[in-house]
């Protein structure tokens, strides 16, 4: 299963469905992140939903086991397709996700882990989170860690894809936001690539935000997303 992921990064309801409803004859995966959770709350995943989208909802959870056990419960009530946590939050707090994410029937979306966010660089890790390892250590380290807790896959630069991939196996999804087209602004992304590189560094999700959002054509700037990532 290899997509593209649209981040939805807006603050309001009638923003996100009407650049939504410019996708007259597709239905693109969606990520809901926290500016639209926040400012709309659950609804507008359920709307989303009935307009037959896929949602990856990006809440990044990091908190006690027993906190995000519970907030998962919750989420595990909406009907969305991906949800993740922070690696950071430790195997016992992953497991606790998993947990509960599994509806009684034993039924959940995937679950996946921010190993290291796209916009650190190696030098602020090592400064900032006294982390004395290089970035590819951490991230195949905390790789590791969310396959032990059980996940599904892991959040990661393209540019570590093929990394998570030798470190736990090929199977093991890459969600990898950090895309921008070769001819574009980096914003403040830094660990990033284009998608025809990401294709080529066999990740299987990208998660593409403001080359598509703020692109004066979003959905031809979706297309060439697809087209180059997909082929
Ligand atoms: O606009 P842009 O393409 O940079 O959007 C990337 C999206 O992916 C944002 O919603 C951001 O929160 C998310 N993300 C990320 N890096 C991670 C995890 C999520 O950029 N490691």
């Amino acid at each position: 299963m290899k997509d593209v992921i649209i981040a939805c990064d807006f603050s309001s309801k009638q923003q996100t469905l009407s650049f939504l409803d410019r996708f007259e004859d597709c239905k693109p995966f969606v990520k809901i992140g926290m500016e639209l959770f926040y400012a709309c709350g659950p609804e507008i995943v359920r709307e989303i939903k009935a307009r037959g989208h896929k949602i990856f909802l990006d809440l990044k959870l990091h908190d006690i086991p027993n906190t995000v056990k519970k907030a998962m419960h919750v989420l595990s009530e909406l009907d969305v397709d991906m949800c993740n946590v922070h690696a950071a939050g430790t195997i016992e707090m992953m497991k606790a996700a998993l947990e509960g994410l599994t509806r009684p029937d034993g039924t959940r979306p995937l679950l996946v882990a921010v190993t290291q966010l796209t916009s650190t660089s190696e030098e602020r890790m090592q400064k900032d989170l006294l982390i004395n390892a290089t970035i590819g250590e951490t991230i195949a380290h905390y790789a590791r860690n969310a396959q032990e807790a059980g996940l599904d896959g892991v959040v990661c630069s393209p540019l570590e894809a093929t990394l998570v991939k030798n470190a736990c196996g090929k199977s093991f999804m890459t969600i990898t936001p950090g895309i921008r087209f070769k001819d574009a602004a980096k914003d403040d992304q830094v660990r990033i690539t284009d998608p025809a590189g990401a294709r080529e560094l066999g990740t299987d999700f990208i998660v593409v935000g403001r080359p598509i959002t703020a692109a004066e054509d979003p959905v031809a700037a979706y297309k060439r997303c697809v087209k180059d990532f997909l082929g």
